[in-house]
Order: structure tokens, then C-alpha cells, then sequence
């Protein structure tokens, strides 16, 4: 896999102060190269995924809106707010019917001194923070040749970008798309910031559950872990959180890239204003993979009770055979809560509940993937008891039926 060369065009520089910090963390250690190259690798893979989740409508325009908004005040930080005028390299890859290469005419140097044309850095939505928190365990000792290679066991691929080229070593094909989409947004990025992604060599991990477990490495005498990148991870690992690769598309079930679904979503809420949406919690999904799922199923309206919830279960064989009509994601949002629970590790779901202009019910997950830690309850989310699942999600509906003009004013949420 390679990244062709070319020359001179400018983007959204990353500020001096930036690096600074950055810099100022690693700087002691002797292999600080691996840390802060994964550390800006991940910066900048940020910058691709959140222009296009947090500039949105999707999460700040979400619950919040219907939590907050009207209200017109906030105590918690606006990460929707800092806009700056972006330098977009866009994707010229499709030729008519060919949409297999890219032009071999794109930059892959920049230039600093064309950063002058835009006055304001960028700023960094709120969740970038947890990436210090994530790679916490090598603050001090840095990462390894020998740390990174550790990783290598469970890795479908080893990633290595030197002077904007990327090469791949396959060692497990993944399932289904899942390498090659992600493997797509890194070539993505390489094209959108020309120059800017520093030389880097990671493991990638495309199977779903964090393995590196805290409890292994905190024993005395025990190594380092090995950093190994994967789409989620939770409290008792280790594993680095990065993009999953719905955000790039997922051709097996007909899920476009995320830019191509916000603007989707965008306009299945403009066909329908809050307080017209039907009145229930609703949920569309596959309840097997998960205990706390098939516990959620029990909420279901039945003759006897009437929990405000309207579950459906996801059959993919049927939806594939009548060309997904029934699983479009934008015509999903017609009521007014949808709830969201994770699967057997967090799910890809969650943009597409959070991106519908609802309330979004949150039945507190264990898993986290790069976003849901900069998620704030009763700003983006109604958290939801695990555990009393039913009675919370009645709650919730009544309450926000009730109080529909108020729904806003989270202040006065108990
Ligand atoms: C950003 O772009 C808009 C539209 O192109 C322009 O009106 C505005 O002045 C620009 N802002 C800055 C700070 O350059
Ligand atoms: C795409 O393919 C069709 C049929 O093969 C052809 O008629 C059309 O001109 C092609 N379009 C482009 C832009 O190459
Ligand atoms: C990583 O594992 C693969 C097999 O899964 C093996 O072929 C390769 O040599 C290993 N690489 C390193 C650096 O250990
Ligand atoms: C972690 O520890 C458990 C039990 O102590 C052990 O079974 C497992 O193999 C260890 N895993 C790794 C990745 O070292
Ligand atoms: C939504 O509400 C606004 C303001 O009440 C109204 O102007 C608009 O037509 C409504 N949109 C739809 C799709 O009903
Ligand atoms: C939930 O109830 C609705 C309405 O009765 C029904 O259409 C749906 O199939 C039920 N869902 C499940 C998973 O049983
Ligand atoms: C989180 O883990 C706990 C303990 O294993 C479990 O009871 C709960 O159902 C899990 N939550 C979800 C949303 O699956
Ligand atoms: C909502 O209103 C209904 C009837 O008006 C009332 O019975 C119920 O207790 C209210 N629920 C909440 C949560 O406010």
C-alpha cells in the first residue's frame, strides 16, 4: 500500500502550543518517537473524524439540543462552538466509473507559511483529552521497538508510515471489510494532511474485545504492555482506542461513510420536528449478542405493560434480501428517545442513535471507543440504569412527554 508524492498545499495547522505540550510529556523519555508519533498520529485522525462528528448537528445538535438548548444556558464546556475556517484537501479519488486510484497528483508536503491565510488555530474537541489518559502506561518509559513488536501476537496488521507513505503488513485478515476500511481512513488522512503525519509504526487489532488486561501488567516484575491499537476498549485494559471502521463505510451492511450518513440524518430530522415524532423509546437491533440486550427485550410494549418502549429486532439476512429498506438509518428517526445499548463490546450504533435529533436514552456501557468519554450526561445522553432498564426508560419517556417544552432544562431533571 503507498502514498504517492507531490507538493505544497496548506491545512489546518496544529498550533505551536500543541506540540508544546505534547512535546513536553515525552520529552524525557528515550524512545519518546513511538509515543508522541502515535500520540499526533492519533491528533490528526481526530481532526479527520471530529470535523465531521462535532462540527455537526450530530452530537451537539442531538439530545442536546432537546436537554438544553432553549434554556439558552449551559454548565457544561460547548464543544460544538469553536469553528474555524478548515483548509480541505478534498478526496478527488473517483473518475467517473473508476474509483479504485486517486489522482497521482496530490500534495504530500505543507507548508507553514500558508497557515497565515487562516487567523484561528484549530481547537481540539473536549474527548481528545483521554488519549494522555490512554497512553498514561508509557508516559514515563516511552515506547519500544521491542513494546510495539510485543503486540504483534494478536494483530491483524502492523502499520508503519515513513515520509507520508504507508506500508502494511497483513498478519490475520480481519472480519469482513474491517482492516481495509480502516486501512482506507489512514490513507484518507495521509491525503487530507499532506506532510503532516509524522513517521509512525503501530499494531492494529481489529477484533472487538480489549485484551490487555491492567491487572497483568501491575504486578511486580511485570513488562509494559504492548501499545495495540483497536476500536474499544474499558476499565480494565490497556488497549488504545482509535476509530472503528464504520466511519469509513461498512459495505456488508450497507452502511455508508459517515459524512455521507450525517447529511442523510441531518435531513431525516428536518422531515420531522421533535414533538411530532412518536411518543416511545425506540431500538432496532440484534438482542443475541448480549446479555443486557435480550434483559432490554423484556421492556418491549406487551398487553399487559406498557414500558414506553418500542424494540425491534435487526434480522440483516431479510434486510439484505429486501435491499435494506427497512434498516435505512435516517428514516430511524421518528421518535422522540431511541435508546442506545452496546453488544458485546461497544457498538457502532452509537453516532447513529446520538446523530438522530432524539433524546438518546444511555444504558451505561462498559466499553468505550474514542468519543464516548467526551459524551456528558443530561447534555448528549439520559443515562439509563443497567439494571432497572425498563423502569428507567418509563421514566424517562413520561417525564420528557410530560414536560415537552421543558425537555430543554436539564437543570430541572432530578
Ligand atoms: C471563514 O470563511 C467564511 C466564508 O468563506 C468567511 O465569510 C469568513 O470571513 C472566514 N472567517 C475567517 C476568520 O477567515
Ligand atoms: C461509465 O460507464 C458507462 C458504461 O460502461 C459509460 O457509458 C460512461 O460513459 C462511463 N462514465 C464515465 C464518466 O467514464
Ligand atoms: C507477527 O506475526 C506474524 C504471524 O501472525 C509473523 O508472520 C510475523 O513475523 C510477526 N512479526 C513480528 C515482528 O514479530
Ligand atoms: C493475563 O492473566 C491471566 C490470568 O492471570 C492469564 O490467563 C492470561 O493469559 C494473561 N493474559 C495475558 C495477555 O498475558
Ligand atoms: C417544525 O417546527 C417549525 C417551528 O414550529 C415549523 O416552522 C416547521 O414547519 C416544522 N417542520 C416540520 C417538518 O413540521
Ligand atoms: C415489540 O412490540 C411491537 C409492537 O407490538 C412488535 O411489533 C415487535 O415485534 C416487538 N418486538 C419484539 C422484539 O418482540
Ligand atoms: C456491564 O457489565 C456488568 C457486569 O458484568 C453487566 O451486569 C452489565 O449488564 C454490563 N452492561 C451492559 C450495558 O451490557
Ligand atoms: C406524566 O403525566 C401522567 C399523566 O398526566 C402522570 O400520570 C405521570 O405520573 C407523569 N409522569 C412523570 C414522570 O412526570
Amino acid at each position: 500500500m503507498q502514498q504517492r508524492q507531490s507538493s505544497n498545499v496548506h491545512g489546518p495547522g496544529h498550533s505551536g502550543h500543541f506540540t508544546d505540550t505534547i512535546w513536553r510529556q515525552f520529552i524525557q523519555s528515550p524512545a519518546k518517537s513511538y509515543a508522541l508519533f502515535a500520540f499526533i498520529f492519533l491528533l490528526l485522525v481526530g481532526a479527520l473524524i471530529s470535523t465531521r462528528l462535532l462540527d455537526s448537528t450530530a452530537l451537539g445538535g442531538g439530545t442536546n439540543k432537546k436537554l438544553r438548548d432553549r434554556k439558552g444556558q449551559t454548565d457544561a464546556p460547548d464543544i460544538t462552538k469553536k469553528h474555524y475556517n478548515k483548509t480541505e484537501y478534498p478526496l478527488k479519488c473517483t473518475d467517473g466509473n473508476n474509483t479504485k486510484t486517486c489522482p497521482g497528483t496530490y500534495p504530500t508536503s505543507y507548508t507553514p507559511e500558508e497557515d497565515h491565510d487562516s487567523p484561528l488555530a484549530p481547537t481540539c474537541p473536549d474527548y481528545f483529552r483521554w488519549i494522555h489518559e490512554d497512553l498514561r502506561p508509557w508516559a514515563r518509559t516511552g515506547i519500544t521497538r521491542e513494546m510495539v513488536e510485543r503486540a504483534n501476537e494478536t494483530a491483524n496488521f502492523r502499520l508503519v508510515i515513513v515520509k507520508g507513505r504507508a506500508y502494511v503488513k497483513r498478519n490475520i485478515k480481519a472480519f469482513q471489510s474491517r482492516d481495509t476500511f480502516t486501512l482506507w481512513g489512514i490513507l484518507q488522512l495521509l491525503r487530507r494532511y499532506p506532510g503532516k503525519i509524522p513517521d509512525l509504526d503501530l499494531m492494529f487489532d481489529c477484533v472487538d474485545w480489549p485484551i490487555l488486561l491492567k491487572s497483568n501488567y501491575s504486578v511486580p516484575g511485570a513488562p509494559a504492555p504492548p501499545p495495540l491499537f483497536r476500536y474499544c476498549a474499558n476499565d480494565q485494559t490497556f488497549d488504545i482506542v482509535f476509530p472503528d471502521w464504520s466511519f469509513w463505510g461498512w459495505p456488508e451492511v450497507n452502511i455508508k461513510s459517515w459524512g455521507k450518513i450525517l447529511k442523510d440524518l441531518e435531513e431525516g430530522n428536518r422531515r420531522m420536528n421533535w414533538t411530532d415524532r412518536e411518543p416511545y423509546a425506540y431500538w432496532k437491533g440484534n438482542p443475541v449478542v448480549a446479555s443486557s440486550r435480550q434483559d432490554l427485550m423484556k421492556c418491549n410494549v406487551s398487553e399487559g405493560q406498557e414500558w414506553n418502549a418500542r424494540l425491534y429486532v435487526q434480522d440483516w439476512k431479510r434486510e439484505k434480501q429486501k435491499g435494506y429498506k427497512q434498516s435505512e438509518l435516517a428514516s430511524q428517526c421518528k421518535h422522540r428517545f431511541k435508546i442506545y445499548i452496546e453488544g458485546s463490546a461497544w457498538s457502532v450504533s452509537e453516532k447513529y442513535i446520538l446523530a438522530c435529533d432524539s433524546v438518546t436514552l444511555y444504558v451505561t456501557p462498559n466499553y468505550t471507543d474514542f468519543f464516548t468519554r467526551g459524551l456528558i450526561p443530561m447534555h448528549h445522553f439520559w443515562p439509563m440504569n443497567v439494571y432497572d432498564k425498563c423502569r428507567s426508560i418509563k421514566f424517562a419517556v413520561d417525564w420528557g412527554n410530560n414536560h415537552t417544552g421543558k425537555v430543554t432544562d436539564h437543570n430541572t431533571v432530578v
